[in-house]
């Protein structure tokens, strides 16, 4: 079964498979380089969450009502969601998630977590999916630490989704780093050129 990726702007993705996709950070509305999508055209069936930062939570409840898709998320997350009346699973670093097409699990990512209420947010996460036989890894908002070599060492990677842009993540110089500590078949990049200050020369990601 193929797996089809589709990066919707910043770290946004829609992943399908036999029909049936799942959404990742759907930060779509308030992106000013979105890609323009129908999302009635799929059959969304589960959105994950990183964490709580706007540029992530993004249009996820809106979505998650047109759809009736199930928001996994951090426990502190999924339960902001589920007050604005989605469904949710709530989880924490190391739980595992099934959906119809896959699974998901949690893993630490470095970085902070605060909703757009100002509330905690919870540990911020990345993500290990394995769907129809693929490994994908979206590294959520992390810098560069060690877990990564740890998640390199448990996962065989076909495809890692990394942030380039810094000043909140990684940059393009340590992405080349967690592209190797993540043994890494193939990597894409994320998070950068949305905004001045995480702008990324095109030149530049080639080091990838
Ligand atoms: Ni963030
Ligand atoms: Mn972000």
């Amino acid at each position: 079964m193929t797996v089809d990726i589709k990066h919707l702007g910043h770290s946004a993705f829609l992943i399908t498979s036999n029909k049936k996709s799942i959404l990742i950070d759907p930060f779509i509305s308030g992106n000013p380089k979105s890609e323009n999508i129908n999302f009635d055209d799929y059959h969304i069936t589960d959105i994950f969450v990183t964490h709580a930062h706007s540029d992530h939570i993004g249009d996820t409840i809106d979505l998650a009502k047109q759809t009736g898709a199930k928001v996994n998320a951090v426990f502190e997350v999924a339960n902001y969601c589920a007050q604005k009346g989605v469904k949710t699973q709530g989880l924490n670093i190391g739980g595992k998630v099934n959906f119809p097409i896959g699974t998901c699990k949690f893993y630490q990512a470095a970085h902070s977590s605060s909703l757009p209420d100002g509330s905690y947010g919870g540990i911020a996460a990345s993500l290990i999916f394995e769907i129809s036989g693929k490994t994908i890894y979206h590294a959520g908002d992390t810098g560069l630490f060690s877990d990564l070599k740890m998640i390199g060492e448990l996962h065989s990677i076909d495809l890692a989704l990394l942030p380039v842009g810094g000043t909140f993540t990684m940059d393009v110089a340590d992405a080349r780093i967690a592209k190797l500590w993540l043994r890494a078949k193939k990597v894409f990049p994320m998070h950068y050129n949305t905004f001045d200050v995480i702008n990324v020369n095109k030149e530049k990601l080639k080091d990838l």
